[in-house]
């Protein structure tokens, strides 16, 4: 039976009884909240904004603590996200809070890809937590998670508009984080240039599209104060971890050669004036952040945008809820479907690669096949080759060895004259010697 068939038999069946006396169950919120608070909460913030523009010191500002950090120079080759952890406890709550913060955005001369580690980065997060949801043995409730819940973007004080920069990486990482946007050291801002800069932010947020987190109006007990602070957005800060005495009182704030003004106010009044609340947005991020909606962002978080990148990994993978015909689909049936196809497709595979085999042995058969026909030619030539040299050298041989044949006859008949030759002259010498004895005056030459 199908899980929604099953669903709507229980729901169906359902009916509302009385109960006679008290139960128990009443407890379970304490329970729910006895279990967070001894398990603990972990809050993790991004903070993306140029070089030097106080994020370091609003974080410092807003915990009421100083973090470790560097200052980063402004030449770094490519951005970068540097990520430290902290344990905090304030009563009996402790929270694990990951502060993330760009290093070297808007530096660098081509600024196109200024957006990408960042994104990467968020991604990397939500994979990591897919993974650990995917494993058949989970541990989730030790999982240290460190999807990003909140990203304050940093807005330089220029007055004028926002920069492209700001615009394309808002635009690239509203589908996947709950974007803050505050303007940064708005010190350095008129309040009626400030107002205007606002208004000017706003619409161009709007008309580029870029969706920026609401603070939830659904739950009547905050509906009130989120829908002020809503309209308050992007909240110009200050932040400063010098403490001074104003009045009798130690507080955070900014010394100016003119004055000093308190660390949560946006423009420089007198020490009196800077009490006023209706100009501290500082105060207002911090209550918005931290004191009413620290839960809806991580909620936020879970429910929203790792929802969204767990649908378009899965899908990415080729799972899906429905079949072609709208049916429901479930994990199973998607994963044996899946595993058919991928079965079938291995299947193509191997015999694709078996006809390759084969093509490939016979084109090597054909081709040893020429090569030996063409030796055997070869061999043929060379074997005629050899016989008709072979027979040339034979009747050079037989020619030479009549010649050789003839050639001794002719000696030995020479050699013959010769002898005969010889004999003959010998008796006529001895016959010249004696008539020179008797006539030794006769001439014999
Ligand atoms: P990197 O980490 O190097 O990118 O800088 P950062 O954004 O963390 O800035 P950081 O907090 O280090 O502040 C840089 C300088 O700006 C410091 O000298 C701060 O004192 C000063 N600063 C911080 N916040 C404000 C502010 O609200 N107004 C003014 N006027 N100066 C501020
Ligand atoms: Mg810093």
């Amino acid at each position: 039976m199908a899980a929604t068939d099953i669903a709507r038999q229980v729901g169906e069946g359902c009916r509302t009884v009385p109960l006679a006396g008290h139960v128990g169950f009443d407890s379970l919120p304490d329970q729910l909240v006895n279990k967070s608070v001894t398990q603990g909460f972990c809050f993790n913030i991004l903070c993306v904004g140029e070089t030097g523009l106080g994020k370091s010191t609003l974080m410092d500002t807003l915990f009421n603590t100083k973090f470790e950090g560097e200052p980063a120079t402004h030449t770094q080759p490519g951005v970068q996200l540097r990520s430290n952890t902290y344990d905090l406890q304030e009563s009996n709550v402790g929270l694990k809070l990951t502060i993330v913060s760009t290093v070297g955005f808007g530096d660098q001369i081509n600024k196109e890809d200024s957006y990408k580690p960042i994104v990467e980065f968020i991604d990397a997060q939500f994979e990591a937590y897919l993974q650990e949801e995917l494993k058949i043995r989970r541990v989730l409730h030790a999982y240290h998670d460190s999807r990003i819940h909140v990203c304050l973007y940093f807005i330089a004080p220029t007055g004028h508009s926002l920069k492209s920069l700001d615009l394309v990486t808002m635009k690239k990482l509203d589908s996947k984080v709950n974007i803050i946007p505050i303007i940064a050291k708005s010190d350095a801002i008129s309040k009626s240039e400030l107002t205007k800069f606002k208004i000017k932010i706003t619409s161009e947020l709007v008309s580029n599209g870029v969706q920026i987190y609401q603070f939830p109006t659904d739950d009547e007990s905050v509906a009130e104060i989120n829908g002020t602070m809503n309209a308050h957005l992007p909240f110009a800060v200050i932040g400063s971890t010098e403490e001074l005495k104003i009045g009798n009182k130690m507080m955070k704030a900014r010394q100016y050669p003119w004055g000093t003004v308190q660390a949560c106010f946006h423009y420089p009044l007198p020490c009196h004036a800077v009490e006023n609340e209706a100009h501290c947005d500082f105060v207002k991020l911090r209550e918005m952040l931290i004191r009413v909606n620290m839960e809806d962002l991580r909620e936020q978080t879970h429910s929203r945008h790792y929802e969204l990148y767990r649908r378009c990994k899965l899908e990415e993978m080729g799972f899906k809820d429905t079949d072609p015909d709208s049916k429901p689909f479930s994990l199973q049936e998607t994963y044996e479907a899946k595993r058919n196809e991928f079965l079938g497709e291995l299947q193509k595979k191997e015999e694709e690669m078996r006809q390759m085999f084969v093509q490939r042995v016979k084109e090597k058969e054909a081709e040893l096949k020429e090569a030996e026909k063409e030796l055997h030619e070869k061999f043929d030539r060379l074997k005629k080759l050899h016989q008709d040299e072979k027979k040339k050298l034979e009747d050079k041989k037989k020619s030479l060895d009549d010649e050789v044949n003839a050639f001794k006859q002719r000696k030995t008949a020479a050699e013959l004259l010769q002898s005969q030759g010889s004999q003959a002259g010998g008796s006529q010498t001895l016959k010249r010697d004696k008539e020179k004895k008797n006539n030794p005056w006769l001439c014999t030459e």
